[in-house]
């Protein structure tokens, strides 16, 4: 059944929906987007998307297309009009259509605003049951990973790579340290107990999750420590997993063919799935 999508001001029928050739997000990558779970059909964490999204918009000059209130709006209208129980809701932003120029068209250039919904099963997972598997590979990305632009084909490649080497993700490695996943923030567990991921910098994607995550720990009374950490140092950590909107907390087992802890999903990251998974949808709208 095809689903209906959202494209600047109209709700269609996906086949139907259309931007301009002359797109910005299509010639330059001149976009940014959210990407929002919805457990029970509503909103995880939506208050965090919508605030990210406008820094992402303002780093870029880019204007906002409409008010937090109609994007919460839109979001709650795809959730109906499709039925969605569980999923991902994607929103894309760019700074519209305009002759292909690198210099940015004029501010009144109207942006293109495009939201669809996935249909996905993402609380119950057979790869949370099981922790997946990563390898390392450099991090080539841009400078400005704080702002969630389209410019994905890097971390394209590396899911590429970690197929290729028979795991499930990559972790990216700049000057000898673990920036993040492809499409998710990286974590440690040592051996004491502490809960180990890299510091917020202009290096890594502020993941809401993170931010969620990190806050459910410090009031369980978890032990936090925002550094950067190695390849090493993370094989031989208790435990590793990663966080994201799309696979909330998720073990990993082994990396770059070296299993962590027993090589089986860790308590913490177990612990941190349910009390995410509980608290989250509490506060769900
Ligand atoms: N990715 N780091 C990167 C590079 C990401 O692309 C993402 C999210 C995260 C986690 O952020 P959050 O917790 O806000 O989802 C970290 C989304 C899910 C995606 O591209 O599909």
């Amino acid at each position: 059944m095809s689903r209906t999508v959202y494209v600047n001001e109209e709700y269609l029928p996906e086949e139907d929906a259309k931007i301009s050739i002359f797109d910005r997000g299509f010639l330059f990558a001149d976009g940014v987007y959210e990407v929002t779970s919805v457990l029970d059909g509503k909103l995880i964490d939506f208050d965090g998307h919508a605030k990210r999204l406008a820094r992402s918009l303002n780093e870029l000059d880019m204007q906002e297309p409409c008010t937090e209130e109609e994007l919460l709006e839109i979001h709650r209208q795809l959730i109906a009009r499709n039925d969605l129980n569980e999923g991902l809701i994607y929103l894309q932003v760019t700074r519209g259509a305009a002759d292909r120029d690198f210099v940015y068209p004029s501010a009144d250039t109207k942006p293109t605003l495009v939201l669809f919904t996935q249909a996905k099963q993402i609380a119950i997972s057979a790869a949370a049951d099981s922790g997946i598997k990563v390898i390392s590979i450099p991090d080539e990305r841009w400078g400005r990973r704080d702002i969630k632009t389209v410019q994905l084909l890097y971390p394209s490649m590396g899911k590429m790579m970690a197929k290729a080497a028979g795991a499930d993700d990559a972790w990216m490695v700049e000057d000898g340290f673990v920036t993040e996943g492809t499409s998710n923030n990286a974590y440690i567990v040592t051996h004491d107990g502490t809960i180990v991921t890299r510091h917020l910098s202009t290096e890594i994607l502020h993941g809401i999750t993170r931010a969620a995550v990190l806050n459910m720990a410090n009031e369980a009374q978890m032990k936090l420590e925002e550094r950067p950490f190695t390849i090493k140092e993370a094989q031989h950590a208790a435990e590793a997993f990663i966080t994201s909107a799309s696979s909330f907390v998720m073990p990993i087992v082994s990396i770059d063919g070296a299993a962590v802890g027993t090589g089986a999903p860790g308590p913490i990251a177990k612990r941190l799935r349910e009390i995410y998974l509980e608290e989250s949808r509490k506060a769900a709208l």
